[in-house]
C-alpha cells in the first residue's frame, strides 16, 4: 500500500509510521511527505530516507480549485493508495477529500467527538481537555471529510488526565498513543480490515 503522508510540523506521528514499516509491523511505502511548510522536521526526515517531499500550500494558488488540481496531480504521480494526516494543521480540499473518500485518515490528540473542530490544533486541545476537568483524555484516528476532525473513527485509545498535568505533560502522554494507535489503523488499511457504513467505520 503506498503512503502519501501530509505533514505540518516536527513529523513525530510520521517519524512513528516509518518505524512501523521498518520493523514490519506496517506493510506499506511512504512515496510522498507533503507539506504546507517548507522547513520542518517531516520534511527533514522525509530527506534523510530519500522519500519524495513536496512543499505545497494554498497561498501558492488563486484558487482552492488550482490548490486540489496540483494535490490530485501529486498523488496521482506517487500512486498514493491512502493520505495519512500526520499532524497536518490545513483542511483538505473539498475535491480531493471526494476523490479520495474513506481513503484519507487523521491522528487527533484527543477523544473526538469531544475537543475537535477549528482551531482544536496542538496545546489547544489538551488546555481545553484540562480546563474541562474530565479524567481521561486520549488519541483518535479518523477518516476526513470536508470538515475539521468530524468524519467516521476507526481507532481511539484512552490515557488518564493526572491532577497536576500541564498541557504539557498531558500531550507528551496523549503523543504516546497517537504514536501506537496510528500505525495499527494504517495497518488494518493495509491488510483490507476497514469497513465503512454511512457515517461509521470500524476495524475488523
Ligand atoms: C500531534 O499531536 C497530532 O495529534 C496533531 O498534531 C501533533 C503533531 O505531531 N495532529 P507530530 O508533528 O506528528 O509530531
Amino acid at each position: 500500500m503506498n503512503l502519501a503522508v501530509f505533514a505540518s510540523g516536527r513529523g513525530s506521528n510520521f517519524l512513528a509510521i516509518l518505524t512501523a514499516i521498518d520493523s514490519g509491523l506496517l506493510p506499506a511505502r511512504v512515496t510522498l511527505l507533503l507539506s504546507n511548510k517548507s522547513d520542518v522536521g517531516a520534511i527533514e526526515a522525509a530527506r534523510g530516507r530519500g522519500i519524495p517531499t513536496l512543499h505545497l500550500s494554498q497561498t501558492m494558488f488563486d484558487s482552492e480549485d488550482a490548490f486540489a488540481d496540483r494535490m490530485i496531480a501529486e498523488l496521482a504521480a506517487h500512486r498514493a493508495d491512502l493520505i495519512a494526516l500526520a499532524g497536518y494543521l490545513k483542511r483538505i480540499p473539498r475535491r480531493v477529500v471526494a476523490m479520495y473518500c474513506n481513503r484519507i485518515v487523521n491522528i487527533h490528540p484527543a477523544l473526538l467527538p469531544a475537543f475537535g473542530g477549528p482551531g482544536m490544533f496542538g496545546h489547544h486541545v489538551h488546555e481545553a481537555v484540562l480546563a474541562s476537568g474530565v479524567s481521561t483524555s486520549g488519541a483518535t484516528v479518523h477518516l476526513v471529510d470536508e470538515e475539521y476532525d468530524r468524519g467516521p473513527i476507526l481507532l481511539q485509545k484512552t490515557v488518564p488526565v493526572l491532577p497536576d498535568d500541564t498541557a504539557e505533560t498531558l500531550a507528551a502522554r496523549v503523543l504516546t498513543v497517537e504514536h501506537e494507535i496510528f500505525p495499527l489503523a494504517l495497518k488494518a488499511f493495509a491488510e483490507g480490515r476497514v469497513r465503512v457504513e454511512g457515517r461509521t467505520a470500524r476495524i475488523e
